[in-house]
C-alpha cells in the first residue's frame, strides 16, 4: 500500500534511510541505484521490510500438516506466495524477507528468475530490469520444518508449531518465519489466505472466511482480509477450533470467533463483553475500521495475547481486561501503525488507556486511579528510567512501555481537558488510519488540537529517562 515515509536507498552497500516529514512520498530517490535495500530502515530491525518496493498484496496458498506427535513440536509447511508488488524505483534486484523456509522457485510476471537467500533475505533478479512504478506479480513456491521460534527477549512468536496445529502471532517481525514479506509495518497490503490442513482441524485467519472445502482427507480454509494490513499482523492459527459467527447488534459489526474445543467454556467467558466494548470505543475513537472482528482463544500459552487484525489472539484465555486492550488496538496501532518500532508507546500507551476507560465506563473504577498508581512508583524505580519514545528492540513490550505510556496520555488529558483530548483521539484515528504515524506527529496533532506548545510535556513524559516531576 502506498502509505510510506521512509526513503530507503542503498549507498556504498549500506542502506540508508531518511525520515521524511509530512505527506507520503511515492517518488523513487534518485541515485538509488538499481537494487532495493535490504530493510525498510528501522533502526531496531534494519533487515526487516526492504526498499525499492511496495507490496499490495500477498494470496498465500499454504498446506500445513501439524506435528505427528506431540513430543516433537516441528511441523512441515509448504506454500505458494503470490505477491502483487509496484516498484518504487528501477530494479535490477529486490529482497523479500524469509527466514527458516526455503524458496524453492520464484517467478516474477511469470518468467523464472534467479534468486538466492541467506541472513532471512530472499534476493530477487527478474529476468529483466523493472521500471520504476510498474505492478508486478511475484510467485515464489516454498517451504520447510516449522518450530517454536523465539524473540530476543525469549518470547515465542511468529510460526509457533502447536501439538494441534500453529498458533501464529509474528510481533515484531516474525512474519518471514511462515512467507516471504516485507515484513515492516509501513508497508501495508491486502492479504488473501487459503491454507490446507488435514481434515478436522479449522485453519483461522485474518478478515472474511470465504469458503471452505474438503477432499481426501484435507480441508482447505480460504479467509479474505480486503482491509490494509502490516504484515506482523497477519495469522494462520491451526487448532481444534468451534467457530462462532454473529453480528453485533449496536455497531453492526461481523464478529468470527474461534475457541478451542479443549479450552472449558469458561476460558472464553471474557469475548462476551465484546459487543459492548466494541460500542464504547466507536464513540470514543470513531467507526470500527475493518470489514469484520473475532477473536482466537488457542489452548497453548505464548504467555501473551496479540491485536491479529480483525482476530485477535489470546492464549489459554480470554480475560475481560485483555479482549479490551486486543480491541482497542484495532483502532491504535492497526488501523493507525506506527511509523517505526520506537513508537511502540504510541501502540500500547493507547490500548492500555482504552482499558482504563472501559474499566471506568463498565465497572466504576476511575482512570485516575490507575493513573496514581503508576505515579505512586517512587523515582529511584528502573520503571522510570526507559525512554518511552525510544525502548529499545529489547525493550519494545517492557511494563513502562504500556503503563508510562498510558500514563502519559492521561495526563495529557488532564492537561488537555475532556473535549480537546477527545478530539485529539478521534483526530489520530482519523488522519492516519490505513497508514502510520510516529511520536513527533502525535505531538504536532495534540499542538494543533490545544492551540498551545506541548514540548516541555512530551519531552519530560516520552524523552526523559525520569519520572516526570
Ligand atoms: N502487542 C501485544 C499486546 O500487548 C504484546 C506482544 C506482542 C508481546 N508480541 C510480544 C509481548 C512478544 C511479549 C513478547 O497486545
Ligand atoms: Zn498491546
Amino acid at each position: 500500500m502506498p502509505v510510506r515515509r521512509w526513503r530507503t536507498a542503498v549507498v556504498g552497500g549500506v542502506a540508508t534511510a531518511t525520515l521524511l516529514a509530512g505527506a507520503a512520498v511515492a517518488a523513487p530517490s534518485s541515485g538509488a541505484g538499481t537494487v532495493g535495500s535490504e530493510g525498510a530502515g528501522d533502526p531496531y530491525f534494519p533487515r526487516a521490510g526492504n526498499g525499492g518496493i511496495d507490496v499490495v498484496r500477498y494470496d498465500l496458498r499454504l498446506d500445513y500438516d501439524p506435528p505427528s506427535s506431540p513430543r516433537r513440536l516441528v511441523g512441515r509447511l509448504d506454500g505458494v506466495a503470490v505477491i502483487t508488488l509496484r516498484t518504487t524505483q528501477r530494479l535490477t534486484r529486490f529482497d523479500l524477507d524469509l527466514r527458516g523456509l526455503r524458496a524453492e522457485r520464484v517467478r516474477v510476471d511469470g518468467r523464472l528468475a534467479r534468486f538466492s537467500h541467506g541472513r532471512g533475505e530472499l534476493r530477487i533478479r527478474p529476468a529483466r530490469t523493472l521500471p520504476a512504478g510498474e505492478v508486478v506479480e511475484v510467485r515464489i513456491a516454498y517451504g520447510g520444518r516449522t518450530g517454536r521460534p523465539r524473540d530476543l527477549g525469549g518470547a515465542l512468536y511468529g510460526w509457533v508449531t502447536t501439538a494441534d496445529g500453529a498458533m501464529v502471532a509474528s510481533q515484531p517481525d516474525g512474519s518471514s518465519t511462515w512467507f516471504p514479506v516485507s515484513d515492516h509495518p509501513t508497508d501495508k497490503a491486502r492479504f488473501r489466505f487459503r491454507v490446507r490442513v488435514p481434515e478436522g482441524l479449522v485453519a483461522v485467519a485474518n478478515g472474511l472466511p470465504v469458503d471452505r472445502t474438503t477432499r481426501r482427507g484435507h480441508t482447505a480454509w480460504s479467509w479474505h482480509a480486503a482491509d490494509p494490513m502490516a504484515p506482523y499482523l497477519a495469522t494462520v492459527t491451526v487448532g481444534n477450533f468451534r467457530l462462532d459467527r454473529y453480528r453485533d447488534r449496536s455497531t453492526g459489526v461481523l464478529v468470527v470467533d474461534a475457541v478451542d474445543r479443549d479450552l472449558p467454556r469458561s476460558a472464553a467467558a471474557g469475548l462476551a463483553a465484546t459487543g459492548d466494548m466494541l460500542d464504547f470505543f466507536e464513540r470514543r475513537f470513531g467507526p470500527y475500521p475493518f470489514a469484520a472482528y473475532g477473536a482466537i482463544v488457542d489452548d497453548d500459552d505464548l504467555g501473551y495475547a496479540l491485536e491479529t487484525q480483525t482476530r485477535s489472539l489470546f492464549s489459554g484465555a480470554a480475560e475481560e481486561e485483555v479482549v479490551a486492550h486486543e480491541l482497542a488496538h484495532q483502532w491504535l496501532g492497526n488501523h493507525v501503525s506506527v511509523e517505526r518500532w520506537a513508537d511502540i508507546w504510541l501502540n500500547e500507551g493507547w490500548a492500555t488507556y482504552a482499558t482504563w476507560l472501559w474499566a471506568e465506563h463498565a465497572h466504576g473504577r476511575p482512570a485516575r486511579r490507575a493513573y496514581d498508581a503508576v505515579r505512586a512508583i517512587p523515582a529511584s524505580d528502573p520503571f522510570w528510567h526507559t525512554v518511552l519514545a525510544d525502548p529499545g528492540p529489547r525493550g519494545l513490550f517492557d511494563a513502562p512501555v504500556y503503563d508510562r505510556g498510558a500514563a502519559t496520555l492521561h495526563a495529557l488529558r488532564t492537561r488537555l481537558g475532556d473535549r480537546d483530548f477527545l478530539r485529539l483521539a478521534r483526530l489520530w484515528v482519523w488522519r492516519h488510519g490505513g497508514g502510520n504515524a510516529g511520536t513527533a506527529v502525535f505531538q504536532a496533532l495534540a499542538e494543533e488540537v490545544s492551540g498551545t506548545d506541548l514540548s516541555g510535556f512530551f519531552d519530560a513524559w516520552v524523552r526523559t529517562p525520569r519520572k516526570p516531576a
